[in-house]
């Protein structure tokens, strides 16, 4: 029986985690067996508990409980966590996912102490190295043994960097897989949080958007033009860090037309996702899973590591400039993205835990 520890830390990557867990209680439990250790880089409930619950995850067997911090204090107490758990338990390998902070400390403390590295999300590249996310992924995919590409570009991204071929594993998106298994269940779960007419679904919380006053202003002002002139809702769930700097400045006054909420539950955001005619977005993992769901998406970010969305004409790059915000808003409203296989067949999670066997 193979032992592996799951690394997850960030709202993003309970999501991911779930698709793989299912996959090994359902088919691979008599050859593989999975531990989860949460750094506790998310603890809202909105942003942590809810998604075990609702997601049906294993609780994790260890919580660091690291909390937030800068970059280097929150990526060093994970690292002495990690680290201290691996040396008093025996694990044949480390799944860590996609580009967190989470992601980096797991792959770091396992590849020093000689543990293979699986790394799911691997050969994403947005090609800018501002971005936290950026670093964590190259170099996570550095220490890795092996590289569960999501799409064909990762792939090409991976070999570019020098990659032996058999250390590469084109597997399809773990995200894929969930929208397909729970749509269907969310859709039974009506909530009173999302609204019936039809919608716009925004999100934001990279911190080069939130944290530059000019960007953000630039993208609440797109919000409320695209709501007021398009006569539609906006439901806008607010990540924790977003909420606390529009509370706390006197940055604009909000479009009676724009929904504020908490962040939705994982459930929420596919029923929302069914039911809105756009998203606007700084977030990767949304961009794909409108996509999914059969809609377009305007990026709030200079450049995306989801090229195919933009070659497709699925998704436009907006970057925080008001005019492009709201002309992209104004061409993708209702239209519908062609559909495609970039993201494999939905069984990526299958694929993933067969080759680590
Ligand atoms: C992290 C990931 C990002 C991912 C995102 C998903 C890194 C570098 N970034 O960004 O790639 O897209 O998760 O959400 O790892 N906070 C709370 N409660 C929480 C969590 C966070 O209040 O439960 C607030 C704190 O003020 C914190 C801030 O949000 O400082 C940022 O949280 P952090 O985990 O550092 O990064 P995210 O922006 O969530």
């Amino acid at each position: 029986m193979k032992q592996i520890l799951t690394i997850v830390g960030a709202r993003p990557q309970f999501i991911k985690a779930a698709a793989i867990s299912h996959t090994i209680s359902e088919k691979y439990s008599k050859v593989i067996s999975e531990d989860i250790l949460h750094t506790g880089q998310h603890y809202d409930d909105a942003m942590s508990g809810r998604f075990f619950t609702e997601l049906g995850i294993p609780l994790p067997k260890y919580n660091l409980n690291v909390g937030s911090g800068s970059h280097g204090s929150q990526t060093a107490a994970m690292l002495k966590g990690i680290e201290e758990i691996l040396l008093s338990n025996h694990y044949d390998g480390v799944l860590v996912y996609g580009d967190t902070n989470s992601t980096l400390a797991g792959a770091l403390a396992a590849s020093k102490l000689h543990i293979p590295v699986y790394h799911v999300e691997a050969g994403l590249r947005s090609f800018n190295r501002d971005m936290p996310e950026e670093i964590n992924r190259i170099l996570t995919d550095h220490v890795s043994k092996l590289l569960f590409a999501p799409t064909q570009t990762a792939v090409k991204n991976l070999r570019n960097e020098g990659f032996k071929e058999e250390e590469i594993v084109f597997c399809g998106d773990v995200m894929y897989d969930n929208v397909l298994h729970y749509t269907p269940i969310a859709l039974q779960k009506a909530t009173e949080r999302i609204p019936s007419s039809p919608f716009i679904l925004a999100t934001l919380h990279r911190d080069f958007n939130t944290d530059n006053p000019e960007r953000l202003k630039n993208i609440l002002s797109a919000l409320n033009t695209i709501a007021d002139t398009l006569n539609t809702t906006i439901l806008f769930p607010l990540h924790p860090r977003t909420r606390k700097i529009i509370d706390s400045k006197d940055i604009i006054v909000f479009s009676d037309h724009i929904c504020l909420t908490e962040p939705l539950s994982y459930l929420e955001t596919l029923a929302a996702l069914q039911k809105s005619c756009l998203v606007l977005t700084d977030s990767g993992g949304l961009q794909k899973e409108a996509n999914f769901s059969g809609k377009c998406c305007v990026v709030m970010r200079p450049e995306t590591e989801w090229v195919e969305l933009v070659e497709d004409g699925a998704a436009i790059l907006a970057d925080a400039d008001k005019k492009r915000i709201v002309s992209a808003a104004e061409k993708l409203i209702n239209h519908i993205p062609p559909h495609t296989n970039h993201f494999g067949n939905g069984d990526a999670s299958d694929k993933i835990i067969s080759q680590i066997i």
